[in-house]
């Protein structure tokens, strides 16, 4: 009894910094609302990532016409996603700047984000994409709360607005808090959905799997369900002369 108490006890020892490293040592992260069946979110997420995110990260093991994944035919994503001419359904995500010049304007390369989901945990991404605000020390006036001295700029401000981070010391405890200093084109809750259809996105696109893992799980109960149906009616025949 002992020793099993003892090894619990290594083993919570072992996970728990590992637990507190992922959420970001006590950073508070919001809970994103991700939901990977909502194929109409997934459409809009895939939209504001074309429209704002590829100027500058490419998603280079996405390809245009696994869009049908998410319920979008050919023609859609050519028109909705306003594909340019020269850009064929079957090629990749590329980001528009090269990273050399990317690197030289903000200081570091924009990272390919095909699987940043995986590296970075949705609630991550919903909270950092939420949490850029105004900061006069930087070159690029912005920093971010989850992301200190990040190097991205704010390029959704015209949507959210302009936040500023507001520090209020009370009896030595220190309270955060980002306030609205500047309303954007979308209520705070429009952009908080549309962020939410954004890292719906960007987890459909590190976890294509899961899309496929969803239909081969319909599949199999399917079958089960058809071999049970079958198995009943084989077994009421067996029996029928016995009794
Ligand atoms: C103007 C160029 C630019 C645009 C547009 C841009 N980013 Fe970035 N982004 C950057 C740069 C540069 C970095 C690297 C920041 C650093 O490491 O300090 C970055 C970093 C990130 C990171 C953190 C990566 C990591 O884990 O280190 C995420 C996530 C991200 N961007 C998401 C987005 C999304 C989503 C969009 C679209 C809404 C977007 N970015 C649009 C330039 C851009």
């Amino acid at each position: 009894m002992k020793t099993i108490k003892k090894l619990c006890a290594a083993v919570l020892l072992l996970v728990m910094p590992a637990v507190a490293g992922a959420s970001g040592a006590g950073m508070h992260l919001d809970k994103a609302p991700v939901n990977l069946q909502d194929l109409a979110s997934l459409q809009r997420g895939v939209k504001l990532f074309t429209s704002r995110c590829l100027a500058c990260h490419g998603a280079s093991s996405m390809r245009y016409n696994r869009l049908k994944d998410i319920g979008m035919t050919e023609e859609e994503v050519k028109k909705k996603l306003e594909l340019p001419e020269d850009v064929k359904i079957g090629s990749t995500m590329q980001a528009a700047m090269d990273p050399n010049s990317a690197k030289l304007a903000y200081g570091v390369a924009p990272p390919d984000l095909s699987v940043i989901s995986r590296s970075r945990s949705a609630d991550w991404l919903y909270t950092y994409l939420r949490s850029f605000h105004l900061d006069k020390t930087r070159a690029s006036g912005w920093n971010n709360t989850v992301f200190p001295n990040v190097g991205m700029p704010h390029v959704l401000a015209d949507l959210q607005g302009e936040l500023e981070l507001k520090i209020e010391k009370q009896a030595g405890h220190e309270t955060r808090k980002l306030v609205l200093a500047t309303p954007g084109t979308l209520k705070p809750a429009e952009y908080d959905a549309a962020i939410a259809d954004l890292t719906n996105y960007l987890v459909y696109m590190g976890e294509p799997a899961k899309m496929v893992r969803y239909k081969l799980g319909m599949i199999v109960l399917g079958f089960l369900f058809a071999l049970f149906v079958l198995i009943f009616m084989l077994k009421k025949e067996v029996w029928k002369d016995i009794h």
